[in-house]
């Protein structure tokens, strides 16, 4: 029988997961755990970088768990667990730091919006950030890895760290590919079309947690564009507003982009406003209702993250083996 394709990819419990993070990866990740042996994981160990309330994070690393599941991540049929748990990833990491270069992560544009924003933190991690991503990524030897348009650059310099490392010492890693999905790939801050949405800016950003009234505020507040023509209308350059209500109408409902226009065909931006709001809360209320249900039974959660982090230690330290005979440290027998 053929080997199953293996996929990875993780996100960051840094705050809240919004819109952006579920319509860029997190909702394709349902339809590949019949296709594919996946890894999903929380990218804890990469929130540090910014400082982080303790508690908060304990709170938001357990509500992500619960959040992968509710949005279809059957444990079961797929490898779930937390990067702190593994630790083959830091171990990896600093391998992976001595063979990525200076001037290649000084180049990573998530790196200077970053040191931009937090001056009086620009840390080393930050800096090095992409090459513990490179290392949660080659120690499971994925043919892909799912990501919004943002991290495409990260797994490129995954590529190259993993290219690079073949070349001295053998096939050692697999190389990775980027899956960038269609539609959903940047979704953008609701009140400020111009940057992408994050959860540095509350009141672009819908949560998978907001209540219906929040989302449906935060999608009637939607800033639209000054054009004078005021239709719905597919248009980037043009009209960024708009068109990324109807890139986040089009993830939720299924629609194309023409569809959209022609059904608000006439009808101005007063209508097309709610009627996303209100197709974004039926989307999420399953989710933020499952999610709630399992953060009630905290014992079943705990299960679900230490058998992950068991399968998943198995992988990773496979490989670590390897890389660390490689390179010539002594094994401890
Ligand atoms: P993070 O936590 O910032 O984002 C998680 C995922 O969500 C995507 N995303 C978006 N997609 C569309 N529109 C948006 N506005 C938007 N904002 C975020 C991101 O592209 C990402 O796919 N470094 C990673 C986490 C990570 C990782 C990994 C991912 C660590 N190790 C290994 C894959 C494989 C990050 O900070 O993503």
């Amino acid at each position: 029988m053929e080997e199953k394709k293996v996929m990875l990819s993780g996100i960051q419990p840094s705050g809240d997961l919004h819109l952006g993070n579920y319509l860029g990866p997190l909702r394709h990740w349902p339809e590949m755990i019949e296709e594919f042996d996946c890894y999903f994981f929380l990218a804890d160990l990469h929130t540090i970088t910014v400082r982080q309330d303790p508690a908060q994070l304990r709170r938001r690393v357990l509500t992500q768990v619960a959040q992968y599941i509710a949005c279809g991540l059957d444990p079961e049929k797929c490898t779930l667990f937390i990067q702190s748990h593994v630790p083959a990833h830091a171990q990896l990491g600093w391998v992976l730091d001595c063979y990525t270069m200076f001037g290649e992560l000084s180049r990573m544009t998530q790196f200077k919006d970053k040191a931009a924003k937090q001056k009086e933190n620009i840390n080393a991690g930050l800096f090095t950030y992409p090459a513990l991503m490179a290392a949660d990524i080659l120690l499971y030897q994925p043919d892909f890895v799912p990501v919004g348009e943002d991290q495409k650059q990260h797994v490129e310099i995954c590529r190259d760290i993993a290219e690079r490392f073949n070349g001295i010492y053998g096939e050692v890693f697999k190389i990775p590919a980027p899956h960038i999905p269609k539609v959903g790939a940047r979704i953008m801050s609701l009140n400020d079309p111009s940057s992408k949405m994050s959860k540095s800016n509350l009141e672009g950003c819908v949560t998978l947690m907001d209540k219906p009234e929040d989302i449906l505020r935060k999608f009637k507040r939607a800033v639209t564009d000054s054009d004078t023509e005021r239709c719905v209308r597919f248009a980037p350059q043009e009209k960024p507003g708009v068109s990324n209500l109807i890139q986040i109408y089009a993830a939720v409902t299924g629609k194309s982009f023409e569809e959209i226009e022609e059904a608000f065909a006439g009808k101005g931006y007063g209508a097309f406003k709610p009627a996303v709001g209100e197709a974004v809360v039926e989307t999420l209320r399953p989710i933020r209702e499952e999610t709630e249900r399992l953060l009630a039974d905290k014992a079943y959660l705990e299960g679900v993250y230490k058998a992950g982090a068991e399968r998943a230690s198995r992988v990773a330290e496979k490989t670590l083996r390897k890389v660390y005979k490689k390179v010539g440290f002594v094994p401890r027998g």
